[in-house]
């Protein structure tokens, strides 16, 4: 039966009772196979399960974003501080030196641009292609609610099925559009879709009512999306936030690369992630490395 109508939220999410993870470190990841596990280790970092990830990959809809206009000049000195970047094969292949040997999460979905419906994407890489640049994950957008809804989610279950073949984790990432609403609700339904179809992870936005139950309600590891620029400030405490809320990870990009200093912020945020740091004290790391910099 649909669980659409105004249900009482009065569901028992058990979030402060985290999902035990046999034979892994990852929640939801315990069957799967070596080479699966072994590139999920290369994202998530194994002593705090936790991942800062770098988004880049927003050219392939958008293109020159405010930030992105130089990736070799801006975001290739950034990359050695991430755990993951998520970009396309484009961006790879022309801008990032092969010596640079940190996973990527490959954008594997693409179509429509910033002028059109977002949601009416197809794949837009061929697995083969992803094994060929050595890529840890593949990732797409999932538009649950969105007008081509069915489509984007069997581009899911498609790629999944081909990283099963080959032991390729898929990072699904919820898609909201323009009209949506943002909340718990939402966001239980999304994730979870995404996690039943088979995506080992998901990128997911970040709510400040009820994210726990969001990813207490998802059996695989959620990172959150940093979404548009806000203040250095808010940014490092909604990391902290989503952190302290179940996420196991970020995926951050325009609050990283649009920053004042790009690399003071993803260090500053990189102390949350791994450490737990508190957002006042991020800030002022942030603070302390970007008036650093300004010195030398
Ligand atoms: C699509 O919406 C993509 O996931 C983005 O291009 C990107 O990853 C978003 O990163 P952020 O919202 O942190 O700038």
């Amino acid at each position: 039966m649909a669980d659409t109508d105004a249900v009482k939220e009065a569901k028992k999410f058990y979030e402060d009772v985290p999902m035990e993870t046999p034979g892994f470190f990852l929640k939801g990841a315990g069957s799967l196979d070596w080479g699966m596990k072994n590139r999920l280790s290369r994202i998530f970092n194994p002593d705090t399960g936790r991942t800062v990830m770098l988004a880049i990959d927003h050219g392939y809809f958008q293109g020159p974003t405010t930030g992105l206009e130089r990736i070799d000049l801006n975001i290739v000195p950034l990359m050695p501080y991430a755990d993951a970047v998520m970009l396309t094969r484009g961006i790879l292949r022309t801008t990032v030196p092969p010596w640079l040997t940190k996973p990527i999460v490959m954008r594997c979905s693409g179509g429509p641009s910033i002028l059109k419906e977002l949601s009416n994407e197809e794949l837009a890489v061929d697995i083969e292609d992803a094994i060929r640049m050595n890529a840890a994950a593949v990732t797409l957008q999932v538009f649950i609610g969105g007008e081509f809804e069915t489509r984007s989610v069997h581009n899911m279950t498609r790629l999944v099925d081909m990283g099963m073949r080959y032991g390729i984790p898929t990072m699904a990432v919820t898609a909201v559009g323009k009209d949506m609403v943002r909340d718990a609700r939402y966001f239980r339904l999304a994730c979870r879709i995404c996690a039943e179809l088979g995506a080992q992870f998901v990128k997911t936005y970040y709510i400040e009512e009820g994210f726990e139950t969001v990813t207490a309600s998802c059996p695989v590891p959620i990172v959150m999306a940093g979404g548009k620029k806000i203040s250095e400030l808010d940014a490092l405490a909604m990391a902290y936030n989503a952190i302290q809320a179940g996420a196991s990870g970020v995926d951050m990009g325009r609050n990283i690369f649009q920053s004042d200093a790009p690399k003071a912020m993803i260090q500053a945020v990189r102390k949350i992630v791994h450490e737990n740091m508190k957002p006042v004290e991020a800030y002022e790391l942030y603070e302390t490395i970007k008036n650093e910099k300004k010195k030398n």
